[in-house]
């Protein structure tokens, strides 16, 4: 199969750029009043009150519109950095949040419990079976959901050490295995079976496992298009009957292997404050390990936010597997305030203390770290939540 390459700003390295100077955007002092302007008016609003409409920002929004079209046609990632965090609480951190993200895109639930901010810190001692966001150490490069256009993170309280966001340009991935291992670009474009989380599955509109085969990478428009979420391949091996043959575990793990390498991956650092953008079709994303502290309020804890973008062009229709009708529909389940970090936390905090009461603290987990390779990956007799 012949593989067209992409020559766009989107086919980057991240040896080869500098993020400050390319993909960063330093609030101003005029924006910050804007903004501090635009949270007064909202007060103490819950999400979905805070919109486009509700959250004005008459030189800021122009700004961002821009930035979107950089997130689309450009680097496909955009930094804020400079949010005064100091200066508001973790709540008014998140109204801002949303109301910045709100002039990109509109929020969508991010798994059946409807939550529309996602917290993504390590609870693995104090709630059992957590899912890979609630989990800590490195992760693999993956895609976010398939109907999220725009996945998003804000820093609110930074790691004691490590932890930075560790991306990587699919297009300049896409380029390379195209140049050295087409057999192998041909087994990705061919894709694997994806199976959901199995209590997003139970809640969902859509089957639990996807009928056919979906393609890592698309292409449409001259535009790159990956969905590869590492979590959901696994699951259909581990419950879904899926087979893998060994030339799709080896793409699989050389897909991760370039991608771990340092011509390829930028890492950028957290600062509290900072909000990170990107395309969740033109870059993969992970983690690099970290060091946290011990109290569940100290720990690093990133908001995140998933974007629909309706002004984009659509994702290929062989592409889609979470659907935005699904999240449309977990979106109901959501309760008032109930991912406003203050009282996600406070709840946590409750059950932390009620474990070393009673002694029962559990190891803390970085599922990711099991996984050196797509081979470990082995039917399981039980039906995991994690
Ligand atoms: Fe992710």
């Amino acid at each position: 199969m012949a593989h067209e390459k992409i020559e766009t700003r989107a086919a980057w390295k991240g040896s080869e750029i500098d993020y400050r100077t390319e993909m960063m955007h330093r609030f101003t002092d005029t924006e910050v009043a804007e903004i501090d302007a635009a949270l007064k008016s909202v007060g103490d609003s819950d999400i979905p009150a805070i919109t486009r409409d509700s959250f004005v920002l008459p030189t800021m929004g122009p700004t961002l519109n821009r930035l979107r079209d950089e997130l689309l046609d450009g680097r496909g990632v955009v930094l804020l950095r400079g949010f005064p965090r100091d200066r508001y609480s973790a709540d008014d951190m998140a109204r801002v949040y949303i109301g910045l993200g709100a002039h990109l895109g509109r929020p969508l639930a991010q798994s059946w419990q409807g939550q529309l901010l996602g917290s993504v810190i390590d609870i693995s001692d104090v709630v059992e079976k957590v899912r890979g966001y609630n989990a800590g150490g490195g992760q693999h490069f993956h895609i976010d959901g398939s109907a999220c256009d725009i996945v998003s993170l804000m820093c609110l309280r930074a790691a004691k050490s490590g932890g930075a966001s560790r991306i990587v340009s699919v297009a300049a991935l896409y380029n390379h295995l195209a140049d050295t291992r087409p057999d192998l670009l041909d087994v990705l474009v061919r894709g694997y079976y994806h199976r959901n989380h199995e209590l997003d599955a139970q809640h969902s509109l859509s089957p639990a496992q996807s009928v056919e085969r979906i393609p890592v990478f698309g292409q449409r428009d001259g535009r790159i298009s990956c969905v590869i979420d590492t979590g959901c391949l696994r699951y259909a091996v581990h419950h879904g009957g899926v087979k893998l043959s060994e030339a799709e575990v080896e793409a699989f793990d050389l897909m991760q292997r370039v991608a771990q390498t340092e011509e390829f991956f930028l890492d950028m650092n957290f600062e509290e404050g900072d909000i990170q953008f990107l395309n969740n079709r033109s870059i993969m994303h992970g983690r690099t390990n970290y060091e946290d502290h011990d109290d569940v309020s100290r720990r690093r804890h990133m908001l995140r936010l998933w974007l629909h973008v309706p002004e984009w062009p659509a994702r290929p229709a062989d592409q889609i597997f979470m659907t935005l009708e699904d999240c449309h529909h977990w979106v109901k389940r959501r309760t008032p305030y109930m991912d406003m970090p203050t009282k996600y936390l406070a709840t946590l905090q409750a059950e932390q203390e009620e474990r070393r009461r009673a002694q029962t603290v559990m190891p803390r987990q970085a599922p990711s770290q099991r996984y050196r390779s797509a081979a470990d990956w082995q039917p399981e007799p039980q039906v995991a939540v994690g």
